[in-house]
């Protein structure tokens, strides 16, 4: 299944959000603040079908643990076939309950959360609740790093990472259709990477 297929399951799930999966450019830029040598542990929330993770799993230590976080069935089962690597745990579930997750499969601390998930769907106190949670499971220099298209962003993401992480920078991505704002927030403050 490639784009068609994920434009097919986008009509059939508000969730999914983005007409199409993001492209090289974004990939690219979101991933370009990892520290790829240091990090061990990774979390995607909203994986689709796998944009990021083809990108990452390269990249990653061969000691490093990556767990997806996927509401969507179908995606969950397309990413199951695509990524038979051992270090990959995809979990059909929603970032919402991402700290009993990740304690269940004793994934914390974690280094790295990307996510792709439509912060701009969820009502404030889920929304200020996701970023506990992240916050949470985040180790100390540990970053959260999301991507939102131009229509879905506002402040309703910004708020709430600076109220939990005290700052967070914004960058935007226009070779992706439609073009991207990219959040990067820090745990408490130090740069575990670039
Ligand atoms: C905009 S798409 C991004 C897909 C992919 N990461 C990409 O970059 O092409 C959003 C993804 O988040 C998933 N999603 C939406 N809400 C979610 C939630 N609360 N928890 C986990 N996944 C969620 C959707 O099913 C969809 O796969």
């Amino acid at each position: 299944m490639g784009t068609l297929g994920y434009i097919k399951n986008f009509f059939s799930d508000k969730y999914i959000a983005s007409v199409t999966p993001t492209s090289i450019f974004g990939v690219r830029k979101v991933c370009g603040k990892i520290d790829f040598a240091r990090a061990r542990v990774f979390v995607e929330f909203g994986p689709g079908m796998g944009v990021f993770t083809r990108y990452l799993l390269p990249r990653i230590h061969p000691e490093a643990q990556m767990v997806l976080i996927e509401r969507n069935r179908n995606f969950a089962e397309i990413l199951q076939k695509r990524f038979p690597d051992s270090r990959v745990r995809i979990v059909n579930d929603c970032a919402e309950n991402v700290l009993e997750i990740l304690e269940e499969i004793g994934a914390v601390p974690v280094d790295y959360i990307l996510s792709g998930i439509p912060f701009s769907f969820l009502p404030d106190d889920a929304r200020r609740e996701i970023v506990k949670g992240i916050h949470d499971v985040l180790r100390d220099g540990g970053k959260f790093l999301a991507y939102q298209t131009f229509y879905q962003s506002s402040p309703h993401l910004r708020i709430p990472l600076e109220e939990r992480f005290g700052s967070v920078r914004v960058e935007y991505e226009v070779l992706n259709i439609p073009p991207l704002s990219i959040y990067e927030a820090v745990k408490n403050g130090r740069q575990a990477a670039r």
